[in-house]
């Protein structure tokens, strides 16, 4: 998809399809205004008919309008004055161009910066809208052996009527490098486990590294068994694939500033190992590696928006395997920190290949430190697929943390490490155990984690309610991409 921006008056614009907006109250946003004085009042007569309500849900596609150069003029209704909402928009702009992608469309031009969006600016607007574009274009037919017939969408342009502000162009194009970030993210965890393993997963980086000037380091088993990163290899030894420790680095900052670490899971299948997942499902488990995923996806918006940052993405990953040599429930390891683990259930084996990636991260001396993981089904029953739970050991952070994600439309909820549910994880054998019973799964797995970021400030992302859908629209979100990409955008401001 190209991405534009293109200024003058919409009736005169050279388009497939020219998108406007309508208010509940009948009144016709700028853009409709312009489009309606040009033909004569095509638009008022229709709203005088009833037949343009300027309801929010409501979409009319008009066809030849008199007087219009673009071929097409689609109106979305934006709902009640003052009513226009954060979700009401990206839904509004998000159907808008799901029907353009449908049709003969070729180029289309979206005049919804002046959707009066309460409490956000035409800045956030634009960004916000480049991100709809490449959500409701994404598709992932590349498992087909035929893809889908071919979209004519070419290229998508944000209309305006006068010069556009500097800021208003950035905040479109950062919305574009966001959009490409969360395209990637949801490509490789679209991809089957047989295709995307942690083999592929360090390719991928490889190629983010030379695309974009990036570092880039992939550590294989021996690397890891040098490192001793006990936990880590434990997961990985029922396996016959090889696992990686993946390490990209982003210097868009000056030299010596600290870094930004973030951390994915990438099991790149979680079969649950002896302590085997039931059937049902089981496929979804190809998404585990949504932590790496978000990583390498964040790693791309920011390098595409060259962003003054320094950012460091690590990369555990390997399959979760049973199998003659994996590990067995009560099993002992030791943990590149020195922590002795006892693992009483090895389907809670994504903990168990993130503390070793902390202990490594302990080196960057990080400005903060942020792993992401699908982590625990806890989490999905706590928050479902809305909220991304977070935890930090940081006030500031997290509030950082709640803020981005709540302003990139892409929310977390704050969730608790007390002392308390520590007493959970406790082993008579070991220095922790890997799980701690039914209740509160997600937050003793938090707990288990918070015990290897002592170091340094730390957040946990568990995203096992919203980096995919089931169901129908099976797929991965790209989440929690535009939360760490907007973070990092803040941090760099
Ligand atoms: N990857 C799963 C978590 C998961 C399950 C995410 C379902 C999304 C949907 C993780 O490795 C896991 O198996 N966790 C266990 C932990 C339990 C054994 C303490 C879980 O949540 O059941
Ligand atoms: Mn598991
Ligand atoms: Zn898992």
């Amino acid at each position: 998809m190209d991405f534009s921006i293109k200024v003058g008056a919409p009736e005169n614009q050279k388009s497939s399809c020219i998108v406007v907006g309508q208010l509940e109250d009948k009144k016709l946003l700028p853009s409709a205004a312009s489009v309606d004085r040009a033909s004569k009042g095509y638009l008022s007569k229709l709203v005088a008919s009833g037949d343009l309500t300027g309801r929010a849900g409501t979409m009319t596609m008009l066809h030849h309008v008199p007087w219009v150069t673009a071929e097409r003029v689609l109106v979305m209704g934006a709902g009640k004055s003052g009513e226009l909402g954060e979700k009401t928009y990206r839904e509004t702009v998000s159907r808008a161009v799901r029907a353009l992608g449908d049709g003969a469309i070729v180029h289309a031009h979206l005049y919804v910066t002046e959707f009066p969006v309460t409490h956000k600016d035409e800045a956030w607007r634009a960004a916000q809208a480049a991100q709809m574009v490449a959500d409701a274009t994404y598709r992932f037919d590349r498992m087909k052996s035929k893809p889908a017939s071919a979209r004519k969408l070419r290229e998508v342009s944000l209309g305006v009527s006068a010069r556009p502000s500097a800021m208003l162009v950035r905040s479109w194009e950062r919305g574009t490098g966001l959009g490409a970030g969360v395209s990637l993210a949801k490509d490789l965890g679209n991809l089957p486990s047989n295709v995307c393993t942690p083999t592929y997963l360090a390719d991928q980086a490889q190629q983010l590294a030379k695309a974009y000037k990036l570092k880039v380091q992939v550590l294989d088993e021996k690397d890891m068994a040098r490192l001793k990163m006990g936990s880590f290899l434990a997961v990985t030894q029922g396996t016959r694939e090889p696992a990686k420790f993946i390490v990209l680095e982003y210097n868009g900052a000056k030299a010596g500033a600290k870094p930004v670490v973030l951390i994915g899971k990438g099991i790149t299948f979680d079969t649950g190992g002896i302590s085997l997942k039931p059937s049902g499902e089981m496929d979804e488990m190809k998404y585990d590696m949504s932590g790496a995923g978000s990583v390498l996806g964040t790693l791309k918006a920011v390098a595409q928006m060259r962003l003054p940052v320094n950012v460091v993405g690590l990369i555990p990953t390997c399959e979760n395997m049973p199998g003659g040599n994996a590990i067995k429930p009560g099993d002992v390891v030791t943990s590149m920190s020195g922590q002795t683990i006892e693992i009483l259930n090895t389907d809670a084996e994504g903990r168990l290949i993130l503390c070793d990636a902390l202990t490594y991260a302990e080196r960057y001396q990080p400005e903060a430190v942020i792993d992401i993981a699908t982590l625990t089904g806890a989490c999905v029953v706590a928050l479902g697929n809305v909220a991304t739970g977070l935890y930090s050991n940081d006030e500031a952070l997290a509030k950082d943390l709640l803020d981005a994600g709540m302003d990139a439309w892409d929310r977390a909820w704050r969730m608790p490490l007390w002392d308390d549910y520590h007493e959970q994880i406790k082993s008579p054998f070991a220095d922790v155990a890997n799980v701690g019973g039914r209740p509160a799964g997600s937050v003793t797995a938090a707990c288990f984690l918070s015990r290897f970021a002592k170091k340094f400030k730390w957040a946990h992302l568990d995203i096992a309610g919203t980096a995919w859908r089931s169901g129908k629209d099976k797929g991965s979100t790209g989440r929690p991409v535009p939360l760490l990409t907007n973070y990092l955008m803040r941090k760099s401001a």
